[in-house]
């Protein structure tokens, strides 16, 4: 055969086999459009014990830039970084202080709980792990580079958090334009505590966790640049009714949805146009979805 007729004829071929192999996931998610940003949950939980600075650091060698936290106050007035409002679930504080049920983080002090192994739990490799400190946290995400989704979680139970969360960013240089422009989000399950962020530190932008209803989102728009509900509750016209709003910074409001642990609910979510995902498995997200 001719060598321009063998090489059309391997062209047709593989035109073929193009049509019928499906295309690599990271690759049929660029043909899409643009790929929702990864947001690593409580760190990159599901390989480190969450909310540590070992949870941070997985994150940054899964090249993760965007790291989601929770941020509660101590009995003596110290923030630290923890999911629950007790220290029982992932920490040695029942062995360490028996006597001190229910051990909430609000009735114990910094120096206790730095007393405490919040790895233990989750693995013995991670024996020893600490409770971060904010400071310690920021410190940690600053070294990397990263980007942070800060939550303030439970602030019903912390009245004037917002100010001191605000204080412990501002001393940390993370109030500067560069980390407000593009490095920081403070978000919260409580919309008094988001708009409180908000008049008290315009240029921080904040997020909304939860699902208003539509006939509500003007209201949002005015406090809250991301409205971040449940993956479950969500559809594409939810998500597209959230980007008919301009958010307080003047931008479209965006969706930043959790808690995304498997490819094809990924997939799904981004198929609805949210913004980001955040997820316990930042690398499968990414390699669902791109980004
Ligand atoms: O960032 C969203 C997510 O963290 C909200 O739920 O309970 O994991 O703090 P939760
Ligand atoms: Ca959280």
């Amino acid at each position: 055969m001719h060598a321009r007729a063998v090489a059309a004829s391997t062209t047709a071929l593989l035109g073929t086999a193009a049509l019928l192999l499906p295309l690599p996931p990271a690759r049929a998610a660029a043909d899409t459009g643009p790929h929702p940003v990864v947001v690593a949950h409580r760190g990159a939980s599901a390989y480190a014990p969450e909310n540590t600075l070992a949870a941070v650091d997985k994150a940054a060698a899964l090249d993760v830039e965007w790291v989601e936290n929770d941020v509660q106050r101590t009995r003596d007035g110290a923030l630290v970084v923890l999911h629950d409002d007790s220290l029982q679930r992932t920490t040695d504080v029942e062995e360490v202080f028996p006597d001190r049920s229910p051990w909430k983080v609000k009735d114990f002090t910094a120096a206790e709980i730095a007393r405490l192994d919040a790895g233990s739990w989750f693995a013995p490799a991670y024996a020893g792990t600490r409770v971060p400190t904010l400071q310690q946290f920021l410190d940690r995400m600053e070294r990397h580079d990263q980007k942070l989704l800060l939550e303030l979680k439970n602030p019903q139970l912390y009245p004037g958090i917002e100010r001191e969360t605000l204080k412990v960013l501002a001393n940390e240089g993370w109030l500067d334009p560069g980390h407000t422009g593009g490095r920081l989000v403070v978000q919260s399950f409580s919309a008094d505590s988001v708009r409180t962020v908000h008049a008290l530190k315009p240029a921080v932008r904040t997020g909304f966790l939860g699902t208003p209803p539509v006939a509500d989102l003007p209201s949002y728009a005015s406090f809250a640049d991301q409205i971040n509900p449940s993956h479950g509750s969500i559809s594409a016209p939810y998500v597209a009714a959230v980007h008919g709003f301009r958010g307080p910074h003047g931008t479209r409001m965006q969706v930043h949805t959790w808690t995304v642990n498997d490819a094809a609910a990924a997939r799904r979510v981004a198929g609805f146009g949210v913004d980001g995902i955040i997820t316990n498995t930042p690398d499968v997200v990414r390699d669902a979805v791109g980004g």
